[in-house]
């Protein structure tokens, strides 16, 4: 059993579920949204309670570590990228959250020099809450989960991805790669919480992911339970995914991995293939 990160991975399931309460407790109540970098990036005052919920928290318990906070907009608490920085999504989906629409979840994640070592994703509607540590498994509250390696086809496969906000630099890619993958593969949705559709992966309930233009706290700790739940995660031109300002990512069950990357059609990848 390992015990490294055990104090963190409390405090992150304790976190996320009281936050997951301010979601569960509102999701079907008309929500005043505000709009941030266009018309579809939404926010509400529940993000934010939410946000601010994790952060002291963490603060309480972690002060030297840093926090790196959707809705801060930039504000982290202390230095990101140092030893121990944090990285939360106090609501992935907020669109189907506004909506009414019970599919969004609170991400939480510890990075170690970068590296995702903890990840925590709660789906308060459904009482779910996914948990990993580097090198410890992935669970689904007290169950270890593990990506499906009964499927090892894209034509068997069911895949997820998302519409990014903000497609105006390569709108040609997404249709071509929306267009390459409902042909190949067995079939395809789009949910709209990364997290949670990453902790699906990870739990087997969907085959594969891939979204482009994401953020760090979109999937950082998506990207430890789907690896210690024994799928692959990379970049899309296969790489070691790296917690930039914004992620291009594929998650799979690790066997259909090449396979999906194949599909992908993304210039400024192929020249380095
Ligand atoms: C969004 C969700 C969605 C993805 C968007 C994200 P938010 O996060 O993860 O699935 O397609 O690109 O921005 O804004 O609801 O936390
Ligand atoms: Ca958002
Ligand atoms: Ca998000
Ligand atoms: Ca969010």
């Amino acid at each position: 059993m390992i015990k490294q990160y055990q104090e963190e991975l409390s405090l992150a399931v304790r976190a996320a579920r009281e936050a997951g309460g301010l979601i569960r407790d509102k999701i079907y109540r008309h929500q005043v949204t505000e709009t941030k970098s266009c018309l579809s990036d939404l926010v509400t005052e529940v993000d934010r309670q939410a946000e601010t919920c994790i952060v002291r928290l963490i603060q309480q318990h972690f002060p030297s570590h840093a926090v790196v906070g959707e809705e801060q907009q930039g504000n982290c608490a202390g230095e990101p990228g140092g030893a121990m920085t944090w990285y939360v999504d106090p609501l992935d989906g907020t669109t189907n959250f506004v909506f009414g629409l019970p599919f969004c979840a609170v991400s939480i994640a510890l990075a170690h020099h970068g590296t995702p070592v903890l990840g925590v994703v709660h789906d308060p509607l459904r009482d779910e809450t996914f948990t990993a540590v580097r090198d410890g498994g992935a669970r689904l509250n007290d169950s270890p989960i593990n990506t499906d390696h009964s499927i090892a086809t894209l034509d068997r496969s069911l895949l997820v991805t998302g519409y990014p906000g903000n497609i105006a630099n390569r709108p040609r890619m997404h249709l071509v790669n929306y267009r390459q993958l409902i042909d190949r593969c067995n079939n395809l949705r789009a949910l709209g919480s990364a997290a949670l559709e990453l902790a699906y992966v990870a739990s087997g309930r969907l085959t594969g992911f891939w979204e482009v233009s994401l953020r760090p706290w979109d999937v950082a700790a998506g990207m430890v339970l789907v690896e210690e739940a024994g799928g692959t995660v990379s970049d899309l031109a296969g790489r070691r995914l790296q917690l930039t300002e914004s992620v291009d990512i594929a998650a799979t069950n690790g066997l259909i991995h090449e396979e999906l990357l194949e599909c992908l059609e993304w210039p400024e990848y192929n020249e380095i293939k």
